[in-house]
């Protein structure tokens, strides 16, 4: 017996650590991603073979939190090792960083290949419930922005409520980003509940920040819409310089954004945690797209270059 799944990487384009707070984030998958191969393993446990190519140290300072997202898959998937175990082989061209996407993707490929595995047919919806759970190992209470991206694909406005909203948005056109690593690996759980206490400390002043961050969840998804890439670009700078405000960017992270933008980028800020990962610059056009990330490798530092908006089918959309 056999079973496999994918779970794309992510990007968010806007409002990560707001939309903790259910102010809408607007959030792609990318062209890459994690997959998972599950066959049969002689003793009764999940035996996991991480060969995910990753940040140095990444998988190491994680593991525990791995443990604790497996265990919460299992539970959640109802699956009994009375029998046999299941090995699972975690791979794909997705490498594992912080502020990818990387957890929610190995949790959505590692739910999906189990449902292969013990042919358990589930449906996005469930298989997006599950690596929620799985999720929970490694920040605690996510929003959920994150294996929504990594489940569903696309470009998605997110916003966390009881049920929470998920619409897609149609982009007219595959839009090309860089996505550059500061090689640090950032704790989500730290810099959530740093913003957190933050925020009940100076609440006039959070609660101004968050509201101009919902006005550009707002604007965003219509210059996206409307292909206004240009617009869509300064509404990502400013989003960053909001993210600085609360205090979740770092030195790496703003010396690779005004790189990006001195070489040209329509807009660049943090994406994900912050406090180190990545960030993610927007470069319509394979040209600009590659001035820019040959800039940030001059610097010493990874870049990734792939599109916004990638449905399961590997279509942009
Ligand atoms: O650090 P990442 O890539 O897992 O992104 C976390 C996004 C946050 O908004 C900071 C947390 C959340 O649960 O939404």
């Amino acid at each position: 017996m056999k079973g496999e799944g994918i779970g794309f990487g992510k990007a968010i384009l806007f409002n990560e650590h707001f939309v903790v707070y259910g102010i809408p984030a607007i959030v792609s998958a990318i062209g890459k991603y994690t997959v998972a191969k599950a066959s049969s393993f002689e003793v009764p446990e999940l035996k996991l073979n991480d060969n995910r190519d990753a940040t140095p140290g990444y998988k190491e300072d994680k593991l525990e939190q791995q443990k604790t997202s497996i265990n919460n898959i299992i539970k959640r998937m109802n699956i009994d090792f009375s029998g046999e175990g299941v090995e699972v082989e975690l791979g794909g061209n997705l490498y594992a960083a912080s502020g990818i996407g990387a957890s929610a993707a190995s949790c959505v490929a590692m739910a999906r290949a189990l449902s292969d595995y013990y042919a358990l047919d589930l449906s996005d919806d469930e298989i997006n419930d599950i690596a929620y759970e799985g999720e929970k190992g490694y920040h605690g209470t996510p929003s959920g922005v994150d294996n929504t991206a990594s489940t569903f694909g696309g470009l998605i406005w997110f916003e966390k409520a009881e049920t929470n909203i998920i619409e897609k948005i149609s982009l007219p056109n595959p839009v090309e980003i860089v996505m550059g690593n500061t090689g640090k690996i950032a704790d989500t759980t730290a810099a959530v509940a740093g913003v957190r206490e933050r925020k009940e400390k100076n609440s006039d002043k959070y609660k101004k920040i968050f509201n101009r961050a919902e006005n550009i969840a707002y604007l965003a998804k219509r210059a996206l819409q409307e292909g206004d890439y240009r617009e869509v670009g300064k509404l990502m700078n400013e989003n960053h310089k909001l993210l600085q405000q609360i205090e979740v960017s770092s030195k790496e992270l703003d010396f690779l954004v005004s790189v990006a933008r001195n070489y040209g980028a329509f807009g660049a800020k943090l994406t994900g945690g912050g406090l180190g990962g990545n960030m993610i610059a927007l470069t319509p056009g394979k040209e600009l797209q590659e001035e820019v990330a040959n800039a940030i490798e001059k610097e010493g530092f990874q870049a990734l270059k792939t599109v916004i908006g990638v449905s399961r089918s590997g279509d942009s959309q």
